[in-house]
């Protein structure tokens, strides 16, 4: 199936300190920013049932609120223990102030 772009709202929802969750196409995201740009990971932690919107977020890597697991927002790598898995992460265009996410 090929990638199609989808509306995940405006970037101004996105606050610096705290990442936020949209659903796009039926997937939970979470929405993470970092000076102008946005990221986006699935929101569920691979390690637990854990939302990645309800971590803490340092530079460019978020830390699961369950277990303390750290992603790299950026590509999705498992930075720790006792996360074995990656996240999924998803492109992201910003168009005129709203977020655009590549979902296939
Ligand atoms: Fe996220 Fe365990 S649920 S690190």
């Amino acid at each position: 199936m090929s990638e199609q772009w989808l509306d995940a709202g405006p970037v101004d929802d996105v606050g610096e300190e705290y990442p936020s969750s949209v659903v796009v196409a039926g997937k939970e995201l979470a929405l993470y920013r970092v000076g102008e740009e946005i990221y986006a990971t699935d929101n569920l932690c691979t390690h637990g049932n854990a939302r990645l919107c309800d971590g803490y977020l340092e530079g460019y890597e978020i830390e699961c609120p369950l277990h303390q697991g750290r992603f790299d927002i950026r590509d999705g790598r498992a930075l720790c223990a006792p996360l074995t898995t990656d996240v999924r992460t998803y492109p992201v265009k910003l168009v005129d102030g709203r977020i655009s996410i590549g979902i296939d």
